[in-house]
């Protein structure tokens, strides 16, 4: 039975109790439009022979600056090679990572011992291998102030990678035709299948919510699936899962990724009209009820 985590969870800044995060109000009304422009900078890592789905650092920054103050915990359930604690890192925020592949976090704790920062000296930022439905049994109920994370979208890395959306003369990459797995354990979510995928993600929500302080937030981000051309709407099947596991949805903001798909080529013209489903994706963003 692994042992609690000894981290800290309580804000370390002055700012008044009765806010939110620690950000002026000039900050704040930046912070109110829905659709995010977010930028892959050089610390990020975009290599697929590393890790094949990662967000930018500027993703979890973001909603840390709108949720957290200093100080304060934040838990990512799917860390991948843990851009959420570099970001956690950068602003001071204390957090904690789980991923199911060894692989993953062997290598975000390389990028820690790495990384020459001379910041979030007073906090922790720490990776821990293991399912995220044993997350319960590290933190104890009420520490976390944010959970941020972006699950596997369901079992999109099965398919052979086809690079449609990308100019022709581009499509046949080093990963053209390619399966790209996170792993083939059975309890990756990436290997299921959209209905016990829907159900595993809330079986592992359900068990995180009593870990949340009240009105802490909870952030999922998310894309839908195409398969055999059809639509599958995962984000709405998502938000009802939430809701039903006690989460209540406060807001749906729209990653804007038009800067990172500048390559496009034409596909379904003539006949079939299908919005490039490469250039926005869901940020959910739930919270738990006072
Ligand atoms: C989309 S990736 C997250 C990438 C991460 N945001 C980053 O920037 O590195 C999803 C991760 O979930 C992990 N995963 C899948 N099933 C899991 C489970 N049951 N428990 C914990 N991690 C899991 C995969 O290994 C994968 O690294």
């Amino acid at each position: 039975m692994p042992k609690k985590i000894d981290i800290n969870f309580r804000k370390t800044c002055s700012c008044s109790d009765s806010h939110i995060n620690c950000l002026t109000a000039k900050e704040w009304v930046k912070g109110q439009v829905a659709i995010w422009e977010l930028y892959y900078k050089k610390r990020d890592i975009r290599d697929k022979d590393i890790h094949p789905a990662v967000f930018p650092i500027a993703l979890p920054k973001k909603c840390m600056e709108l949720f957290t103050h200093k100080g304060e915990l934040v838990l990512d359930p799917f860390v991948g090679i843990g851009t959420t604690l570099v970001a956690a890192r950068d602003l001071e925020r204390n957090a904690v990572g789980f991923d199911l592949n060894q692989e993953y976090i062997n290598f975000t704790n390389k990028r820690f011992t790495q990384a020459q920062l001379n910041f979030g000296k007073n906090t922790k930022q720490i990776a821990i291998c293991d399912d995220a439905i044993n997350i319960p049994e590290y933190l104890n109920e009420g520490t976390v102030s944010l959970c941020v994370t972006s699950p596997p979208y369901a079992n999109m890395l099965n398919h052979r990678r086809l690079n449609k959306s990308l100019r022709s003369d581009l499509r046949k990459n080093k990963h053209y035709k390619e399966v790209q797995q996170y792993s083939n354990n059975p309890r990756d979510l990436g290997t299921m299948r959209l209905g016990g995928y829907i159900d595993a993600l809330a079986e592992i929500y359900k068990g995180i919510l009593p870990l949340l302080r009240p009105k802490a937030h909870c952030v999922i981000n998310i894309n839908d699936l195409w398969e055999n051309n059809h639509r599958y709407p995962t984000h709405s099947y998502i938000i009802e899962a939430m809701e039903k596991v006690g989460y209540e949805l406060r807001n749906i903001i729209i990653w804007d990724k038009r800067n990172l798909v500048n390559k496009v080529g034409i596909f379904g013209w003539p006949s079939n009209y299908i919005t490039l489903s490469t250039t926005f994706e869901y940020i959910l963003d739930f919270w738990r009820k006072p």
